[in-house]
């Protein structure tokens, strides 16, 4: 197939850019107005109101970190979609900026769809994001007609943008209408820009595009493209090298498959994200090396985006999605927050970690040390009888466990309802119980099973994060997360430890009270 090329960007603009921001400003307000806060975060990025879906743009500039987000600013489902902005100087305190993109470009029309922002070797920043148009004007029944889009900061605050236009049309006939989310990183001297494809033969793809200047886009080849033929899209495609102890370079992908078939404890939601490692030298294939794993095995994590903070590090953020569940907080005036930052990195021994980043400490505000404990059969303890926003660190010794389940009830009401954070002895895996949720709240449970060093080691170590209308829990480190929406009853809400079946010894258990970070 032939791929077009484009040497200048084109800028067809249809709409005032700055009537469409202050239209879209006045959406949010409206709806923010209304708002219900019952399970409206404290320690997680939200938009004041409306709907959002995917970090992007992530960045550190000007001396803070840039959140973006897909924000639908008319109510409370997905729509016509803008960016969101928040930013931060430490990442636990955050400002709301400016919406920093509405649709206004004849090649954006039905949305600012993904993309990421890159720091070009002038210093300057550039966001590369998708324009979306659906081909009958209305809907996703004659396809769409998708290409990447340059936009560039007006200044060092990036409160404000221009856009500079289309640098990537999309090759029609090779492809099955889905070609989005470019995401731009430098390696081997060359600017590389990859994004997702839904080819002519229904294939999850990954493509690959170069450039020298950043403007003008050559493709260069398909990145890869998912062994699994029920995958028929990759969206929200990262691409980047990690360094274990061993100094090796390894190049992760990371992808957010669609079509996957629910398989025992993976693929559970609608779609699936997750990654591969392997090797890669700029200009070549990649090549797969281990076996796929998720991300998170929560009900709600997709589109996750990672970058590179100045220190090295690589940090990610995540959404938590929906899917298709019940939303009870979309009758609240908002709906969808997104994960904490996680570091990405290899362990000692070589695995992939996504432990929450060192600066989530910072929203501790106060701590409760509660030492070891043993409960007796059945025996249940109240850690808190009306918990606020918390995190809670806890050491189970495995050996010792004779219980069933040790069962962490976070979100306990009145009405007799809780979410359970349990290590699950008979099966060798973390849960997340949605079994006691409330009516009109979703149910169901989710296992991260544990790898067999894990169970051999001996204990345990979980650092369980409850704000008020989610949970993030990270398992050893980081080598599993689940992250789920969870709508608490009316009431004080406590936290209490259950041995279910059998008693249990915990090795230390903390608990810390945690600030809000400021975008309530
Ligand atoms: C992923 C996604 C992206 C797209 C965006 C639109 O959740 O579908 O592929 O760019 O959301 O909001």
């Amino acid at each position: 197939h032939s791929i077009p090329n484009i040497d200048t960007p084109v800028l067809d603009p249809i709409r005032d850019h700055a009537q469409e921001l202050a239209k879209a400003e006045a959406g949010v307000a409206a709806l923010a107005a209304t708002r219900d806060d019952r399970w409206y975060p404290a320690f997680h990025i939200a938009s004041d109101g409306g709907w959002i879906n995917d970090p992007n743009g992530l960045c550190f500039f000007g001396g803070r970190w840039h959140v973006f987000y897909q924000l639908h600013p008319y109510g409370t489902q997905w729509g016509p979609m803008h960016w969101g902005h928040v930013s931060s100087e430490d990442m636990v305190t955050w400002r709301r900026e400016p919406i920093m993109f509405a649709p206004s470009l004849e090649q954006e029309k039905d949305g600012v769809f993904s993309g990421s922002a890159v720091v070009g070797d002038d210093g300057r920043l550039r966001f590369y994001y998708t324009g979306h148009r659906w081909n009958n004007g209305v809907d996703d029944a004659d396809g769409q007609w998708q290409v990447q889009m340059l936009a560039e900061p007006d200044d060092d605050t990036l409160t404000s943008a221009t856009k500079r236009g289309m640098v990537v049309d999309c090759p029609r006939q090779a492809v099955d209408s889905h070609f989005r989310d470019p995401k731009v990183f430098k390696a081997g001297g060359v600017w590389w820009m990859v994004f997702g494809v839904c080819s002519a033969a229904r294939r999850g793809q990954m493509w690959l595009y170069r450039s020298d200047d950043m403007v003008t886009w050559r493709f260069e080849r398909v990145l890869f493209e998912h062994p699994d033929p029920d995958v028929w899209m990759l969206e929200c495609p990262d691409f980047f090298p990690l360094r274990g102890a061993d100094g090796r370079e390894r190049w992760v992908i990371g992808f957010s498959a669609m079509g996957a078939r629910p398989r025992g404890f993976a693929n559970r939601n609608k779609d699936n994200a997750g990654y591969l490692i392997g090797s890669w030298e700029p200009g070549g294939e990649f090549v797969p090396e281990e076996a796929y794993r998720p991300w998170d095995a929560g009900h709600n994590f997709y589109a996750p985006q990672s970058f590179t903070a100045p220190d090295g590090r690589q940090l990610m953020l995540g959404w938590m999605s929906p899917f298709d569940e019940p939303a009870p907080m979309q009758a609240d005036g908002w709906c969808g927050n997104l994960t904490l930052v996680r570091e990405v990195k290899l362990d000692d021994a070589g695995f992939l970690v996504t432990p929450p980043a060192a600066e989530m400490t910072g929203l501790r505000l106060g701590t409760t040390d509660m030492g070891a404990l043993s409960l007796g059969y059945d025996e249940e303890r109240t850690l808190a009888a009306d918990a606020g926003p918390m995190e809670i660190e806890m050491t189970l010794d495995l050996a010792a466990c004779a219980a069933d389940r040790a069962s962490l009830r976070v979100h306990g009401t009145d009405d007799g309802s809780f979410l359970a954070v349990c290590y699950d002895a008979q099966i060798g895996a973390v849960t997340v119980d949605r079994a006691a949720a409330p009516a009109g709240a979703p149910h169901g449970c989710r296992v991260a099973p544990l790898d067999p060093d894990e169970l051999a080691c001996g204990t345990l170590d979980l650092r369980v994060f409850v704000d008020r209308g989610c949970v993030e829990v990270y398992v050893d480190g980081g080598r599993h997360v689940l992250s789920d929406y969870s709508y608490p009853g009316a009431g004080p809400r406590a936290i209490r430890l259950v041995a279910e079946g059998g008693p249990l010894e915990v090795r230390a258990l903390a608990t810390h009270r945690l600030r809000s970070i400021g975008l309530e």
